[in-house]
């Protein structure tokens, strides 16, 4: 690749980042933004006002995606866009999601500064929902826009408290008017720390993402009889969190008989109705298991179903064990891959392959255009975690691959 003497302002981006992570500060430093909720309407709003003051012009479409857009000198092109996420976990930490939001901002913010004009039009993407930790599943928008999910099915979806996504949409004024997708897209790249040990353990600044592991998303409702905790004898009871314990356990064990590459994990539980006194007669449960390996992923569907059954009918309970969600192992374009990893030598940046660990929004997007992403290392491997850490540096370092690469296709010949 021909090196560019084009620099982001590393800086700049930190400053972004910190600002923005003020929109729902925790107390122990990290963010708790959930999606759809005031506190994400103020960082879109923000958002919004940055991108227009670098020149973008911002729209929103019916999944209340945002898109800053950057015209091309061929606004006939489609554009090459990146972009992230800007809704948190309760317990996030300032720079997943975020990152990948900021990095666009600041390819908008270097591109506008300099004047330099490109082909084919830059946008930066704010996708609704990547998290799933309000609504399940995950990476709803960039799933609608994808064409995987009809926009009124998940409209439909309800938070643990009954809300409807279309009306807490509708409710922070993000329901915008343009139709989510339908439109070609010249290619995706998205920034994002590793969210895991690898490039931390390995000393590298950049890893160059070439795919996505699979993924399946469980719902677990267990029914037994809630029943007097004093004179129920143990023989006669039906207790649907006694059940759940032996699912999570259960859960755990799936995981770890196929280690290293498996991970199995109960986040919510929910036992009714919630009395020291009275048998547990009812448990919500969750259980996802990821696997790069979608032949083994299946296995460890088998696993559960049978070993849940068995468990339920040990003690007695009705098992409803729901699959409501199937992510399938995604590999990255080539050419996008190679853009990233030529950015990454030239620059001369510490780089190695790496495949993600957790979902994101590109490994919907790789199913409608040519997609890659630049993972940079965070500290400990630790996110979703208030103490989330990243080094300026690195951030930077994974920005410029960024411009890089947005560059060298959006200036490639059409
Ligand atoms: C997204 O945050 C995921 O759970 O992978
Ligand atoms: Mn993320
Ligand atoms: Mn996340």
């Amino acid at each position: 690749m021909k090196p560019t003497n084009l620099t982001i302002n590393g800086a700049r981006l930190w400053d972004s980042l910190m600002e923005l992570a003020k929109i729902g500060a925790t107390a122990k430093g990290g963010v708790c933004r959930l999606t759809l909720t005031d506190l994400d309407k103020e960082a879109r709003d923000l958002f919004a006002s940055w991108c227009k003051a670098a020149g973008a012009t911002v729209t929103v479409d019916r999944m209340g995606n945002m898109f800053a857009r950057r015209e091309g000198r061929d606004p006939k092109r489609p554009p090459i866009m990146t972009g992230s996420h800007i809704d948190t976990q309760p317990t996030g930490g300032k720079f997943d999601g975020a990152y990948g939001v900021m990095a666009g901002l600041e390819v908008l913010r270097t591109l506008h500064e300099t004047g330099i004009e490109t082909e084919a039009p830059i946008e930066v993407a704010v996708w609704t929902n990547e998290e799933g930790a309000r609504f399940a599943p995950a990476m709803m928008g960039s799933a609608v826009f994808a064409g995987i999910f009809e926009e009124n099915e998940i409209k439909a979806k309800t938070d643990r408290d009954g809300i409807a996504f279309g009306d807490a949409l509708a409710k922070i004024g993000y329901d915008g008017p343009m139709p989510c997708g339908g439109r070609k897209v010249g290619a995706f790249f998205e920034c994002h720390i590793e969210q895991g040990p690898i490039l931390e353990a390995d000393r590298k600044a950049i890893g160059v993402v070439t795919g996505g592991q699979a993924q399946r998303w469980y719902e677990i409702n267990l029914t037994g009889q809630e029943t007097h905790a004093g004179t129920t004898p143990m023989e006669r009871r039906h207790d649907a969190l006694l059940g759940a314990a032996r699912i999570i356990d259960t859960v755990n064990r799936i995981g770890v008989a196929r280690m290293p590459y498996a991970r199995a994990t109960c986040g919510v539980i929910e036992a009714k109705p919630q009395s020291r006194n009275t048998v547990p007669g009812r448990v919500f449960l969750t259980v996802e298991f990821r696997h790069p390996d979608e032949a083994i992923l299946k296995l460890m569907d088998e696993a559960l179903r049978a070993e849940a059954a068995r468990i339920a009918g040990e003690i007695g309970l009705a098992l409803d064990i729901q699959e409501i969600w199937h992510f399938p192992a995604t590999p990255f374009d080539a050419a996008c891959i190679g853009a990233v990893r030529d950015a990454a030598r030239t620059r001369g940046y510490a780089h190695r392959d790496i495949i993600s660990g957790a979902g994101h929004d590109a490994l919907y997007m790789a199913r409608v255009a040519p997609t890659a992403m630049i993972f940079v290392p965070c500290a400990d491997g630790i996110s979703h975690n208030e103490i989330e850490a990243a080094k300026p540096d690195d951030l930077a370092a994974g920005c410029q691959v960024l411009l890089d690469a947005m560059l060298r296709r959006a200036n490639a010949p059409a």
